[in-house]
């Protein structure tokens, strides 16, 4: 029988698309057990934007929680989302960071790493592959991650060298990441029997969004031309800005004859347990029934659905939702300005923050970001194709573009050591180091609170003895 396996991501990008990663650990507690006999391939559960999420709203120490998710789902495979050289941050670290990082991740019970980089630039995933080599235990997987958009420069000739490259860097298996779910039935079609035809029998799998009403159709195309791994959540999480719904695909999958080694039981159950949690969110504001639409706008804006919340979110915070379509069809001119970037974290905030910009002061890049100034600069590797010369003679001036590898090769140690010296006793693990040279700010501010608890906690022992 053809097998097709799934994984459940309801904890991770199907919560960051609907509800911007707001989901605390504690809500989903309580279905873990459950879950872990489901069968997935893997459950998605940590990295993308839940690191930052914890430790920024949550008051949550996303360490903490990813050894109970450890701890609670001891026979299924935990699989993150890392972000290549930015690993969950939005700049590139040097090469001694990244290494601490998975060498950490692995540690605290992660064992798939999808890694990608926003451009395709697979020098920037390299040092993350390596390290995730070095530590690795029996069940570790490294995930080649391919960032899937369209543009002129984006054949499907150029996509198999992709994969090519991938294969010949050392992967496990290789994921298309369709984040703004603008990837066609026949596109699917041609890439994954493309793919497949020259990488053999190496594990492809397809991650897709719903946002533009494309992503079952694609599935089924993807199911027949091969593809052994899709990304599904559980269907009161699914559609919208997520991902296609996990019971559906099953009920297919039956029809079809095809295996996917779920049980029925146990994944009706984890779709009871989320109703009300969902219900909660919408009640309180927090999951914007907007996402949950299809909006086939994606198809033209190339979109992917986390940008589209983000934008709503700073628009509206401004009190400029007016200028939402503005804004919305400036992102494709921003994009080809800036040598066709997938959309995809960090590029998605930046092209999607500079056509804002560009729309609310009136004047296209009057200001443009440090970001994007650096992305010109060559700070985060080679654009798929040449930016737009008199931009980047504005940004450039007289000096050459940098190569990104020359200082991310930089062993210095400086960062662990800033951060030891600004956590000072707060600092209790290599954990919360690594958690400060992500996200200083919030970590400084976790880790003040989770001591000032500590103390109220043990004065209020003492005086009740
Ligand atoms: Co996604």
């Amino acid at each position: 029988m053809k097998k097709v396996q799934l994984t459940e991501t309801v904890l991770r990008d199907a919560n960051q698309s609907l509800m911007a990663t707001r989901l605390p650990y504690k809500d989903y507690e309580g279905i873990l057990a459950d879950m872990d006999k489901a069968g997935y391939y893997s459950v998605e559960c940590w990295g993308g934007a839940t690191f930052d999420s914890c430790l920024r709203y949550l008051n949550e120490d996303p360490w903490e929680r990813l050894r109970n998710l450890r701890k609670n789902l001891p026979n299924t495979r935990l699989q993150m989302l890392l972000r290549g050289q930015n690993l969950l941050g939005y700049k590139h670290y040097h090469d001694d960071v990244v290494e601490k990082f998975i060498e950490l991740s692995i540690k605290n019970g992660i064992d798939v790493i999808r890694i990608f980089d926003a451009l395709n630039d697979f020098r920037n995933i390299e040092t993350a592959l390596k390290a995730t080599k070095q530590y690795a235990n029996e069940r570790t997987i490294a995930s080649g991650c391919i960032s899937y958009t369209q543009s002129p420069v984006h054949t499907v000739e150029k996509y198999i060298e992709m994969c090519k490259e991938l294969k010949r860097m050392g992967f496990d298996t290789i994921c298309l990441k369709d984040m703004a779910g603008t990837m066609s039935p026949y596109e699917a079609e041609h890439l994954i029997k493309g793919i497949k035809d020259a990488i053999g029998d190496m594990t492809l799998i397809l991650h897709t969004h719903c946002t533009t009403g494309m992503a079952y159709m694609t599935l089924t195309k993807a199911i027949e031309s091969g593809i052994d791994v899709i990304d599904t959540a559980t269907s009161c999480f699914s559609g919208g800005t997520s991902q296609p719904s996990t019971e559906t695909m099953f009920y297919a999958f039956k029809q079809y004859g095809i295996d996917c080694g779920l049980d029925e039981d146990i994944i009706n159950k984890v779709n009871d347990f989320f109703k009300p949690v969902k219900q909660k969110y919408i009640d309180n504001g927090q999951l914007n029934p907007k996402s949950l639409a299809t909006d086939a706008q994606a198809l033209v804006y190339k979109v992917p659905g986390g940008m589209l919340s983000n934008m709503i979110a700073n628009l509206t915070d401004m009190h400029a939702m007016d200028k939402f379509d503005a804004a919305l069809a400036e992102i494709p001119k921003v994009r080809a300005d800036l040598g066709y970037p997938p959309l995809v974290t960090p590029l998605s905030q930046m092209v999607g923050n500079q056509a804002v910009t560009n729309v609310l002061v009136g004047e296209r890049y009057k200001n443009i970001s440090k970001e994007v100034k650096n992305y010109i600069k060559g700070e985060y590797g080679i654009a798929p194709a040449p930016i737009d010369t008199e931009l980047s003679a504005k940004v450039l001036g007289d000096a050459q573009p940098v190569d990104c590898r020359d200082e991310d090769k930089k062993r210095t140690g400086e960062e662990f050591i800033t951060a030891k010296e600004a956590l000072g006793d707060l600092c209790r693990s290599e954990e919360d180091i690594m958690s400060y040279i992500c996200y200083p700010d919030q970590t400084l501010k976790f880790l003040k609170d989770r001591k000032a608890q500590e103390e109220n906690e043990a004065v209020y022992t003492i005086e009740e003895m």
